[in-house]
């Protein structure tokens, strides 16, 4: 495989510093390009982001003199200079969404992590494991910002990337409804008990946002392309409640869940041991080897001993048992700032590689 020159936009949030992290020996992916706001733009990456560093490893030494540049600003520059950006930038929804698309008209593929182009219709939003197909619709994306070779391809929002996996192999069955109460880390909202102390022994019961992007967001990843565009899948019907919770990392999920033919319980196990995707299949450099490993202790799983398996791209599941209202309830586990931000935009990129897409 040859090697990309990549950029990260954001590169001093709390995302961007996950892509820092996990990109310093990537087989693939060599970072050139650093980027931020105005306020860092011009600093070395120590001097902007080396006293708010929130990684459990070091800055990467490579990139610790790497100067800044500004997202806005020096788009073309940036451009001119990379194979494609990741994105991971703190700013309103409608400032994104001009600035990626704007990316992608210099002919500057982006990654986003962010949330502001997940409901256009022509962007994919992609679980590799899960609708890895949805790429064919950059062709029609392409074809409506007149690019070559830009494009915006995003992930989900991390809240559905520890149940999403875990109901996707059981849709055979013909799921009908579900229930989700997410349990969400701190590092969600791109901080840390130094950073935010009132979490400690505490819970907020809303995230802004949160359960609409729960809700709505699956039915874009289970659609189908009608037209140039994803048209979100009409079922099932999925309600849910988000909470802030006093963990460092890991979103928890317990969830609910009914089918037209209902599974017996060996069948959902058989289902989530043998699901396996493109990602599997063409050992994409950040692939898990088992995507959904089920717990069979009942205090597993637990966010803090389960949440970096396989490199935090794993999805854990557990609790699984009869409802007494829905068919079944299971409890499922992500590393948000891994599967569910970084690595698995880290992940997207690698299946965008290996199909040619920056090509
Ligand atoms: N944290 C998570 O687990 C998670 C998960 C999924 C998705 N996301 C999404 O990822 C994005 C970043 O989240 P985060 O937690 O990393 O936020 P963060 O820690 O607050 O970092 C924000 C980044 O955006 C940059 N930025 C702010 N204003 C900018 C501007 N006007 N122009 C260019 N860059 C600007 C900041 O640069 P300066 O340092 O120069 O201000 C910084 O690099 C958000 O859209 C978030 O919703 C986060």
């Amino acid at each position: 495989m040859k090697k990309y020159n990549v950029g990260i936009i954001g590169a001093t949030g709390m995302v961007g510093q996950r892509f820092a992290t996990l990109l310093e020996n990537h087989p693939w992916f060599n970072v050139k390009v650093l980027a931020a706001s105005p306020r860092s733009a011009g600093q070395t990456y120590e001097e902007a982001a080396g006293n708010r560093w929130k990684m459990s490893v070091p800055m990467p030494d490579p990139m610790k003199n790497m100067v800044l540049l500004d997202a806005a600003a020096d788009i073309d520059k940036i451009a001119g200079s990379v194979d494609f950006c990741f994105c991971a930038v703190d700013m309103k929804k409608d400032e994104i969404r001009a600035l990626e698309e704007a990316y992608a008209k210099a002919e500057c593929p982006i990654v986003s992590n962010n949330s502001a182009h997940r409901s256009t219709p022509d962007v994919p939003m992609v679980v590799p494991e899960i609708n890895p197909e949805h790429l064919e619709i950059i062709t029609d994306q392409r074809k409506r910002l007149g690019t070559k070779k830009g494009f915006i391809a995003v992930k989900s929002n991390c809240s559905i990337q520890s149940y999403v996996p875990a109901l996707h192999p059981l849709r055979e069955f013909g799921i009908t409804k579900v229930l989700a109460c997410t349990y969400q880390a701190i590092s969600g909202a791109g901080r840390n008990f130094e950073t935010w102390p009132e979490m400690v022994d505490n819970l907020i019961p809303y995230i802004g946002g949160e359960e609409e992007k729960s809700e709505q967001e699956p039915l874009k990843v289970w659609g189908t392309i009608k037209n140039g565009e994803i048209v979100k899948a009409e079922k099932p019907l999925i309600t849910t409640q988000c909470l802030r919770v006093p963990v460092s990392d890991g979103h928890t999920a317990a969830v609910f869940v009914s089918f037209d033919r209902k599974p017996s319980k060996e069948d959902i196990l058989k289902r989530w041991a043998e699901f396996s995707g493109v990602p599997q299949e063409l050992r994409l450099p950040s692939a898990p080897k088992q995507f959904i490993h089920y717990f069979e202790e009942n205090d597993r799983p637990q966010a803090k001993l389960d949440r970096e398996l396989e490199g935090g791209m794993a999805v854990s599941t557990g609790r699984l048992r009869e409802d007494t209202q829905y068919d079944y309830k299971f409890v499922c586990l992500s590393h948000n700032t891994l599967r569910g931000a970084a690595g698995g935009g880290v992940l997207l990129a690698e299946l965008l590689a290996a199909k040619g897409w920056f090509d």
